[in-house]
């Protein structure tokens, strides 16, 4: 979602916030905008429906005349994409600006009451609302600083946001402030940095203060970060924490997008996953945040699982895993639905969430109300110190590194290692997982990180023929059984969000029930059929769809004869345990997703509407 870069210091305040929200396209967005405080102290602005190229083209004249701005990548929610609606915002006196990231739900009653006031707007955002607010303060009493503006207003606005400020008669003061939407602060060396995360200004320090919710900050040169307490103004101890990103990392290292790149990663992102946790030799896992609470996952009435998207698709798999192997009863819940169906919750429950970024805001409220109910929580999460890392009462990060990708791969296959490793865990503490059959899987989970790269070197340029047939298609089935069900789901979200084309997963045995209507010579079915896992029904399934003429790209282990025999392309995976089909079986199709959408010319690494972490409801 929006992306937010600020800068003070003695470097060429343009450069640094171009380059940032470059940094921060990952995130998506639909229109970009730059404000300098110039010499004189006084605004530049510039800002435009578009990418940050397109800004770049209409603000070139900026470079070199600050050391002071801030720039803005926006995600529509009030107004469409546009050069008005775009960030910056200005007050009716001109003399704030504004970049904004969330939501500010009440806009419209203080909208009105400005309006009353005589305030008129140029935009149909919530956002400029927001800045009005503050000069209405200001204008109302003389006497009050600009923090002390800003701090009044964000008392009056409830929702989500993240936001930065600068007022033309404070010159050199950055006011920063933060609710639901995350916010880091970099300190440098006789500079500062603002960004939405630390990507922006990862060359520079690797000193942050990532802004805790429902505080803001006054950032100069002079003064440093003084942070306080938004409701009360109480004075708060900066926690200066010492950044683990690498550029290296938040580069394309060679790889034509970041997506391809994540999905090679795969071996060593779930390797880092099981990292030190994992002790084949010992025959343990290692997981302190489940080890301090074992009794409170064994004695729950029933684990909770509650996710989004990819995420969403990993705890379905978990249900799989953790009632197989710990036999403990597991619901999975869009955590939108969960949030708003009046769910019931008691103390004996456990629930999980998952989420690659920590941020997604729908995640957030459902684990905020199941922790009010008296759930105990606990966070799968890849982004560390993220909000909803911090808010759960254990956790366990995936350690896959930063995923740039708006599609997730390598946050999947790592959200997937740590089920296995905690229904393995879980599974040997309750006696449900004998320890022979225990013993045995860890060895082959310690091996999969092998398997994702076999499947890497034997399916990469296959794929790569196979997709071209399908650049053309309009809509594609993905079918699956059992664990599998969940990663044909997976496969079909991939394909979907990055190509555009319609695509559909479903357990296969429900195609009887309806979808086998669509199939006829034209529908492209992906079926993942490993040997172990139901493979005669997939047989049958198979059968039904050839006699409909369907055309069938099946994900088979290496060897197969029967479904092989059947499908119009063979795509060879390595056998594994039914539990690790989904890890290994998702690479492929991650590679046949990202290939027709190349060959479609889509943006693969930003997909038109998207966001990476979805920070409003
Ligand atoms: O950061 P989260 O895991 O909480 O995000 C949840 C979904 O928004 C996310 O998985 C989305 O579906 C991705 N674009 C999938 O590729």
């Amino acid at each position: 979602m929006c992306g937010i870069v600020g800068y003070t210091g003695f470097q060429d305040a343009y450069d640094i916030v171009i380059n940032g929200l470059r940094r921060l396209e990952y995130r998506g967005y639909d229109s970009a905008g730059i404000v300098l405080e110039d010499s004189a102290n006084k605004f530049e602005v510039e800002k435009t429906k578009g990418k940050v190229d397109d800004l770049v083209n209409i603000s070139k004249e900026l470079k070199g005349r600050a050391n002071i701005g801030m720039g803005h990548t926006r995600w529509a929610t009030h107004g469409v994409p546009s050069d008005r609606n775009s960030h910056p915002h200005l007050s009716n006196n001109g003399k704030i600006a504004i970049v904004h990231n969330g939501i500010i739900e009440n806009y419209d009653t203080i909208k009105t009451m400005l309006t009353e006031k005589g305030f008129t707007f140029q935009s149909e955002t919530d956002t400029e609302v927001l800045v009005n607010l503050i000069q209405y303060f200001m204008d109302l009493n003389p006497e009050i600083d600009f923090p002390t503006a800003v701090r009044y207003a964000l008392n009056e606005v409830y929702g989500a946001y993240a936001i930065t400020v600068l007022h033309e008669d404070y010159p050199g003061v950055l006011v920063v402030g933060r609710l639901g939407s995350p916010l880091a602060i970099g300190i440098g060396d006789k500079e500062y940095f603002i960004a939405s995360d630390a990507s922006p200004f990862v060359e520079f320090t690797k000193e942050a203060i990532y802004l805790e919710e429902g505080h803001m900050a006054t950032i100069s040169l002079e003064q440093g970060v003084d942070i306080r307490t938004i409701n009360d103004n109480s004075k708060i101890e900066p926690e200066i924490q010492k950044l683990k990103l690498s550029l290296e990392q938040i580069e394309k290292g060679g790889y034509e997008h970041f997506m391809l790149k994540e999905i090679f990663e795969q071996p060593k992102s779930v390797h880092d996953t099981m990292r030190g946790r994992l002790l084949v030799d010992e025959g343990v896992i290692k997981m302190a945040g489940i080890w301090d609470h074992v009794e409170r996952f064994k004695n729950a009435n029933r684990i909770i699982i509650i996710a989004c998207g990819t995420s969403w698709h990993a705890g379905l798999i978990g249900e799989y895993l953790i009632e197989e192997y710990a036999r403990i009863p597991v619901e999975v819940e869009y955590a939108s639905e969960f949030r708003y169906r009046n769910p019931i919750i008691t103390d004996k429950d456990v629930v999980i969430a998952i989420s690659q970024s920590g941020e997604t805001a729908d995640t957030m409220a459902a684990l905020k109300l199941a922790k009010e109910k008296g759930a105990f929580i606990y966070g799968i999460c890849n982004v560390v110190d993220s909000s909803i890392a911090r808010i759960t009462d254990a956790g366990s990060y995936t350690h896959a590194g930063p995923e740039i990708g708006v599609a997730s791969t390598k946050a999947f296959t790592a959200q997937l290692t740590i089920l296995t490793l905690i229904a393995f865990k879980l599974g040997k503490h309750n006696g449900t997982l004998g320890n022979a059959e225990f013993m045995s899987l860890i060895a082959e989970l310690d091996a999969i990180p092998k398997r994702i790269e076999e499947v890497l070197s034997s399916t990469h340029e296959q794929i790569q023929q196979i997709s071209k047939d399908f650049v053309e298609t309009t809509n594609f089935l993905y079918l699956g059984r059992g664990y599998n069900y969940p990663a044909a789901l997976e496969g079909a979200l991939k394909l979907k969000e990055i190509s555009y084309i319609h695509a559909e997963g479903y357990p296969a045995a429900e195609m009887k029930h309806g979808p086998i209507a669509l199939i006829d010579e034209n529908m492209p079915i992906v079926i993942i059929a490993p040997k172990k896992g139901h493979y005669d029904k997939i047989v049958s399934n198979v059968q039904e769809i050839k006699a409909r003429k369907g055309k069938i790209i099946a994900v088979v282990n290496k060897g197969d004869r029967q479904v092989s025999e059947m499908a119009d392309y063979v795509i060879e995976i390595p056998e594994t345990s039914e539990c690790f089909s989904p890890i290994v079986a998702s690479v492929p199709l991650q590679l046949l997703a990202y290939y027709i959408a190349v060959y479609r010319g889509a943006n693969v690494d930003q997909p038109r509407n998207l966001a990476k972490s979805v920070t409003v409801e």
